[in-house]
C-alpha cells in the first residue's frame, strides 16, 4: 500500500509492536493462539487489548474487540485512524464479528481505518472498507 499522505503513518511500526506487546496479557489456555490490537486515535492516543478465552469456549472474545470495548468505556466515539492486529505464531486479520464491532466504532467518526494484520515477521496493510465491504451499520438503521 502506497502510505505517502497518511498522517499517522509514521506510526504504523509503533501501532505494530504495541499490538504484538499486548499479547503479553492475552488469557488464551485453550488454544494457545494469543493475539493483540492496538487502536490508534485522532488525538494520538493508543488503546490496546487481547484475547480472553473462557471454558465455554464460545463466550472468548477477541483482542480487537477487547480494544474496542476498553476504548468505548473510556468514552471513545470515533477517531479511529488506525489499528494492528498482531497474531502471536501467525499472521492474524480481523474475524468477521470484529470486523462488524470495527465498523460500528469506527463509523461514529466516520473514518474508514487502516487494518494493520501482523504476524511475527510479516505484515498485510487493509482498509477496514476492504475487509467488510457493503457493511450493515448505524447508517442502514437510519436509511
Ligand atoms: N482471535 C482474536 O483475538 N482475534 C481475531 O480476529 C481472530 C481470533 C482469537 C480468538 C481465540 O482466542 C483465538 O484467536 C483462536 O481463535
Amino acid at each position: 500500500m502506497n502510505r505517502a499522505g497518511d498522517p499517522a503513518a509514521e506510526r504504523h511500526e509503533e501501532l505494530v509492536a504495541a499490538a504484538r506487546a499486548a499479547l503479553a496479557q492475552a488469557y488464551a489456555p485453550y488454544s494457545n493462539f494469543r493475539v493483540g490490537a492496538a487502536l490508534l486515535f485522532a488525538d494520538g492516543a493508543l488503546v490496546t487489548g487481547a484475547n480472553v478465552e473462557n471454558a465455554s469456549y464460545g463466550l472468548t472474545l477477541c483482542a480487537e474487540t477487547v480494544a474496542v470495548a476498553r476504548a468505548m468505556n473510556d468514552g471513545r466515539r470515533g477517531g479511529l485512524l488506525a489499528l494492528a492486529v498482531a497474531g502471536e505464531s501467525a499472521l492474524a486479520a480481523p474475524c468477521g464479528r470484529c470486523r462488524q464491532v470495527l465498523h460500528e466504532f469506527a463509523s461514529l467518526g466516520g473514518t474508514d481505518p487502516l487494518v494493520l494484520c501482523a504476524g511475527p515477521t510479516e505484515r498485510r496493510d487493509y482498509r477496514l472498507s476492504q475487509l467488510l465491504p457493503e457493511p450493515f451499520g448505524p447508517d442502514t438503521l437510519e436509511a
